[in-house]
């Protein structure tokens, strides 16, 4: 039977209490009966759940406001909250013992744990720092730091001064970093001597330095020392954190903020060249953050969440920072990669902690398993109840292996849908209530108004056993506001495409049970290990070395990675294509402007690339030709030179 009709039961452990604690949702039915309320009277529903997860230092008066229309969503109007007392204080008063944050440090003899007593007191005083830096209100902080609990403090100094956080992946290159920081105009930009990874440094003050350089508005860096490297320092620019925060007092007062002032920026990108900066809003995006640790996972008090991803992209936002501690739930902080010091680090790490709840992506389960079962086996995994994947489609193989190996059939699973712009989970099924699919990310989450529509006509596919492209219907509190500085960019990409709906950019179908299989993109944004990149970005990088004349990057499959980068590069007139240097040249070059995880998997040297008459680039042929399809090119005919095919076909066949 294919995996379409194959419906995986909730594991009868799950239920049994004397086995798990109840889930809060346990059946089909009680999912049915919340999610209706959720959708027919989401006032009631969500004003009731913003008064339950949150801490309000002022009521709101109204619920919702504005919508999908006309890009004015607003949530919880009138009340005002701060996301690091939500975070931190009300834990560290009621439980000031209580572990926070696990830091499983790269090498896994460091490791250290935080209360939420010391997390309060090292918020609050980077928080003096920043203040005394002059940092107010609604300016903009960049974090660029690996991972260590220094980078959860950032956050959260950040939104207790109401500061504007925009976090860029560590992975970035310099060149990246400054076009992020100077976007955003940042004045203070928090870092780290240098990180550690798998056993290897990355000297990432060095990269700040570099990409500060044409930043005007950065007045301040303040640089925590991961390893203690000497790193150059610039007088009266630059500062040891924790020499600063030495000066300031254990207790800072939250700032109070209203529910729609800015919580922070992320950058993402999108199909054009220029990555948009997604802003958040405090109780909304608090609110979904914390609603789907709760329901999604499940989370109980004393349950250990361990989320694999880096804080740099959301789901390191939503799921290693504040979901879990808006719940005061204890978060892992994972510095290293799957395989350090061996294939056996992340199961290690369950059995060393007694992690409850598990969240990584297809690409880490898809590399485990090739490398084969016997570094899963024999490690104490019994602490697992809910396993999670996010970031891309996942594979059967993927799922099965997952469910089989790791959950032992005794975990529920969770292949969670969502994105930068959602905030929080927006497909997904709940542990105890949702039977699954391997590959289907299930039914909508509370208050998700889920559609299908006709991608050419916008019409809505109503019913089941239909495919198109995926929108929502309705705001929810989580959904991005705006693009900073762009509200128009925000505009077009997400609720003018096809008016009254928010656009996903995924195509998905909907089957004969109801269940959403999302299936990939439809636009030139594609996904390499969950990592999402915009062909165009990687394209303008390439554009930017001296020998290239014209590019088009595609993604192809790849088992390991999901998408792959295969470029066409078109060297200008007199390069010799025989160059040997010339395509790691071009690889570094995508490394230098993006970063290592944009690196192109093939560089195709060639005379030419398929456009029409008009100058349109076809990127149907080539995605066509790379992945073996050459014989259903379709019409070919409209090509200003159609010669050109048979040649790619005879190039990317021979490399
Ligand atoms: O294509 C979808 C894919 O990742 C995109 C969002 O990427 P990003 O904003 O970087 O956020 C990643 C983490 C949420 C989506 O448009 N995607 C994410 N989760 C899934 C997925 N595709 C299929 N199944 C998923 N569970």
């Amino acid at each position: 039977m294919s995996e379409e009709h194959t419906l995986f039961p909730v594991p009868a452990r799950l239920l049994d209490p004397s086995q798990c604690p109840e889930p809060y949702v346990k059946s089909l039915e009680e999912y049915q009966e919340l999610y209706r309320q959720s959708i027919e009277n989401p006032d009631e529903f969500f004003g009731k759940l913003a008064t339950d997860l949150l801490s309000w230092s002022k009521p709101f008066h109204t619920v919702q406001h504005g919508g999908l229309e006309h890009g004015d969503t607003a949530w919880f109007l009138d009340g005002q909250l701060n996301a690091s007392y939500n975070c931190v204080d009300r834990h560290a008063l009621a439980t000031p013992d209580k572990i926070a944050i696990i830091y499983e440090a790269d090498e896994p003899n460091q490791s250290e744990n935080i209360t939420y007593g010391e997390l309060l007191r090292k918020v609050c005083q980077l928080a003096g720092v920043l203040r005394a830096r002059g940092i107010r209100k609604g300016d903009t902080v960049a974090i660029y730091m690996p991972m260590i609990p220094e980078a959860i403090v950032a956050f959260l100094a950040c939104a207790r001064i109401g500061a504007v956080h925009s976090v860029i992946f560590a992975g970035f290159s310099a060149e990246a970093l400054r076009d992020r920081v100077q976007d955003a105009a940042c004045r203070v930009v928090l870092t780290a001597d240098q990180g550690k990874r798998g056993g290897k440094s990355i000297e990432t003050k060095r990269i700040v330095d570099d990409a500060v350089k044409s930043c005007p508005s950065v007045e301040t860096i303040i640089v925590c020392q991961r390893t203690g490297a000497d790193v150059p320092m610039t007088p009266g620019r630059d500062f040891w954190w924790n020499e600063e925060t030495s000066k300031c007092m254990n207790y800072l007062t939250p700032e109070p903020m209203n529910s729609e002032d800015p919580l922070f920026l992320l950058y993402t990108s999108g199909s054009t060249g220029t990555p948009k900066g997604v802003l958040h809003t405090t109780a909304g995006y608090l609110l979904g953050a914390s609603a789907t640790v709760k329901y999604v996972f499940d989370y109980h008090p004393g349950d250990i969440f361990a989320c694999m991803a880096d804080v740099g992209w959301i789901t390191g936002h939503s799921y290693i920072v504040y979901g879990p501690l808006v719940l005061g739930g204890t978060t892992v902080l994972f510095e290293s990669i799957p395989t350090y010091p061996n294939a056996s680090r992340y199961w290690e790490l369950v059995a060393k902690h007694k992690v409850t709840q598990f969240y990584t992506a297809p690409t880490a389960i898809r590399a485990l398993r090739r490398l084969g079962d016997e570094w899963v086996e024999g490690h104490d995994l019994s602490s697992l109840r809910v396993l999670g994947s996010v970031g891309e489609p996942i594979n059967p193989e993927a799922w099965h292996w997952y469910n089989d190996k790791v959950g032992k059939g005794r975990c529920a699973i969770v292949d969670t849908y969502w994105q930068t712009e959602t905030g929080s989970h927006i497909i997904t099924p709940l542990p105890g209530a949702i039977a699954t699919k391997a590959g289907s990310a299930t039914v909508p989450f509370f208050g998700i108004d889920v559609a299908i529509l006709d991608p050419v006509t916008g019409k809505e596919l109503v019913g089941n056993d239909v495919t198109g492209v995926l929108a929502v219907k309705k705001a929810w509190p989580s959904i991005a506001r705006t693009v900073y500085g762009n509200h128009q960019r925000y505009l077009e990409t997400y609720l003018k495409p096809y008016p009254g709906y928010y656009f996903t950019g995924d195509g998905a179908s909907r089957d004969k049970d109801g269940y959403i299989w999302v299936r990939g993109r439809v636009d030139d944004v594609i996904n390499v290990s969950g990592h999402r990149l915009s062909t165009a970005e990687i394209e303008s990088a390439l554009i930017m070395h001296h020998s290239v004349a014209e590019t088009a990057v595609i993604g192809a499959a790849d088992d390991v990675t999901g998408q792959c980068i295969h470029a066409f590069v078109c060297l200008k007139p007199g390069v010799s294509k025989h160059s040997n240097d010339l395509s790691k040249e071009l690889i570094l070059q995508v490394r230098k402007v993006i970063g290592p995880f944009a690196s192109p998997k093939k560089i195709y040297l060639v005379e030419d690339l398929p456009k029409t008459r008009s100058g349109k680039l076809m990127r149907r042929i080539l995605r066509k030709i790379i992945a073996g399809e050459s014989d259903s090119l379709g019409d070919i005919s409209t090509l200003a030179d159609p010669s050109i095919v048979a040649i790619l076909i005879k190039h990317v066949e021979n490399s």
